[in-house]
Formats: structure tokens, C-alpha cells, sequence
């Protein structure tokens, strides 16, 4: 059973890897990149729900698809120690080889894949638990929002039976809705629902992040089936959408929150 000191030792281990994260950093890209650990307690929120339905320290197979540069699957080996952890990632090139001195931060070992969320180099229903935390989101710049309907049933194809998939974005409950319904197999919808991150950024922080994050979005674009022509066109538009995503956010609630609402669905495989 989980207690109030487990998640007391995640949030401890969590502090202890942001400071190491974010050493060194100006005030406002401490608080920007010192997000990316823990997600404002998205991570905590949702490995405890794993928790529920795995059981904790026993033997799992454990594959955490976008897994970028480990900030979730450094969770996911917190709350499941003795789990075999696999991170997959479109590549391991910089600015996500970082995974490794993180992972070695937070003392967790997991095999690293480079591969394509579209064509899984794994075998078939061989994992207790399949993740994939705000990839969907970076899968859709790199290939194509049709493409979701696919990686997401190969995510279940190796999920095992009676296994679990948890799908973590920040997409509409309508957008889960329409991929979930398009996969042909067959699975119980165990759990669906959001979460608000704590995240309240005042404009001057909201103003570096989005010059961060615009390119981040350009990189990911460039890394595309269907890169821009114009780069700096590419990156204007970019800044643009989100910087009008800023002020309305804090027009009408006060504060900045990049990443909105995140919603999570935990599917079993039957
Ligand atoms: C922002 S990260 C998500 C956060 C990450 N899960 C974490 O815990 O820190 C998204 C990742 O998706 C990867 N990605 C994009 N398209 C992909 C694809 N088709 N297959 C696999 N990974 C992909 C990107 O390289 C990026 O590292």
C-alpha cells in the first residue's frame, strides 16, 4: 500500500535532482527547466495511479515510449525499483543524451532504444506497463496528427495481457476519445481523467519559456517527415501562437501555465 512517506521520499528525490538539474541557471530558467522534474506533480500523480495497479517492488517489465531525456521514466524507476525500465526515444542525440547523466543522478538504470514511436523494434504484449508522457504531443510534429491512431496501437501491441497502457497529454478528453476508439485491440478503459500542474508563471518567466520552448518546437519540426522551407518564418509562427496563448492566459486567469491541463488515460489490455 502506498503511504504519505513514499510520496515524501519521491518528493525528496524529486528537490534533490532539480537542484542538480537547474545548478548553475539564472533565476527564471531555474523555475523554467526545474518544471521539467516532476511536472508541477504530474509525475507524482500519475505513477502513484500506476501504483495502485502494479504492484510496487516486484519484477515488471516497464517501457516509456518519447521518453526524451527521462524526466517521467526517472519516476517510473523511483516508484517501481526493481522494475526492468526500457526509455524509447526518436533519438538520443543532444539535447536528449542528457538522459543519461540523469538517470545516473537519480540512481535509476533503465536500457535506452532509439527508434520510432510508428514501428516498435519490441516484441509483442511483452510489457507489464507501456507510458508515454507528453509524447503523443512532440509525435504529432513529427509525424502528423493522423499518425496518433498507429503509434498508439502499437503501444498496446506490447503491452501484455492483463497489462496496462497510460497515455499522459495535454490533449482534449474529445481527442483521446476519437484515437481510443479507432484501435482494433481490445482493452478495458480502467481510468480517465485530468490534472492541473501546480504552474503559475508570471509574464517575464512565461516570456523566456516561450522562446524556449518555440525552439524546442522549431528543432522537433526540422526532425520532421515535414520540415519547414523557411526556418525563421517556421519559428515567427511558432512564437506568435504561443505568445498569444500567453497573454490570454494571463488575461483571464492571472498567471502562465505552458502546458495547461494534462489528462491521462490508463487502458488493460484484455
Ligand atoms: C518532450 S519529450 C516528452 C517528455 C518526456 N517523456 C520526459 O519524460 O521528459 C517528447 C519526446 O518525443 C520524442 N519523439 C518525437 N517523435 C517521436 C517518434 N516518432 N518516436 C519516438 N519519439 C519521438 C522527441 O524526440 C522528444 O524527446
Amino acid at each position: 500500500m502506498r503511504t504519505s512517506s513514499d510520496e515524501e521520499i519521491i518528493i525528496h528525490k524529486e528537490n534533490k535532482l532539480r537542484a542538480w538539474f537547474t545548478q548553475g541557471l539564472s533565476e527564471k530558467d531555474r523555475i523554467i527547466d526545474g518544471f521539467d522534474i516532476g511536472w508541477g506533480g504530474t509525475a507524482r500523480w500519475a505513477t502513484s495511479l500506476l501504483a495502485e495497479h502494479l504492484v510496487p517492488h516486484k519484477n515488471l517489465a516497464i517501457l516509456d515510449v518519447a521518453c526524451g531525456y527521462g524526466t517521467f521514466l526517472v519516476e517510473l524507476g523511483w516508484r517501481f525499483p526493481l522494475a526492468e525500465l526500457i526509455g524509447l526515444n526518436l533519438d538520443f542525440d543532444p539535447p536528449h543524451n542528457n538522459i543519461v547523466s540523469l538517470l545516473s543522478q537519480g540512481e535509476v538504470k533503465a536500457h535506452l532504444i532509439s527508434a520510432d514511436a510508428l514501428q516498435l523494434p519490441l516484441i509483442s504484449e511483452k510489457f507489464d506497463c507501456v507510458s508515454c508522457f507528453l509524447g503523443l504531443q512532440d509525435i504529432i510534429i513529427t509525424r502528423g496528427k493522423e499518425s496518433l491512431v498507429d503509434v498508439v496501437s502499437e503501444l498496446l501491441r506490447t503491452v501484455s495481457h492483463q497489462g496496462f497502457l497510460t497515455l499522459l497529454d495535454n490533449f482534449s478528453k474529445q481527442s483521446f476519445e476519437n484515437i481510443l476508439s479507432q484501435q482494433s485491440l481490445e482493452y478495458d478503459l480502467v481510468f480517465h481523467d485530468s490534472f492541473k500542474p501546480n504552474c503559475q508563471w508570471s509574464r517575464e518567466v512565461g516570456l523566456k519559456a516561450v522562446e524556449m520552448y518555440a525552439q524546442g518546437y522549431l528543432q522537433q519540426q526540422l526532425d520532421s517527415n515535414n520540415p519547414p522551407d523557411d526556418n525563421h518564418k517556421a519559428l515567427t509562427e511558432i512564437r506568435k501562437k504561443m505568445l498569444s496563448e500567453l497573454e490570454n492566459q494571463l488575461e483571464t486567469q492571472g498567471y502562465y501555465n505552458p502546458w495547461g491541463i494534462m489528462r491521462l488515460v490508463l487502458l488493460q489490455r484484455l
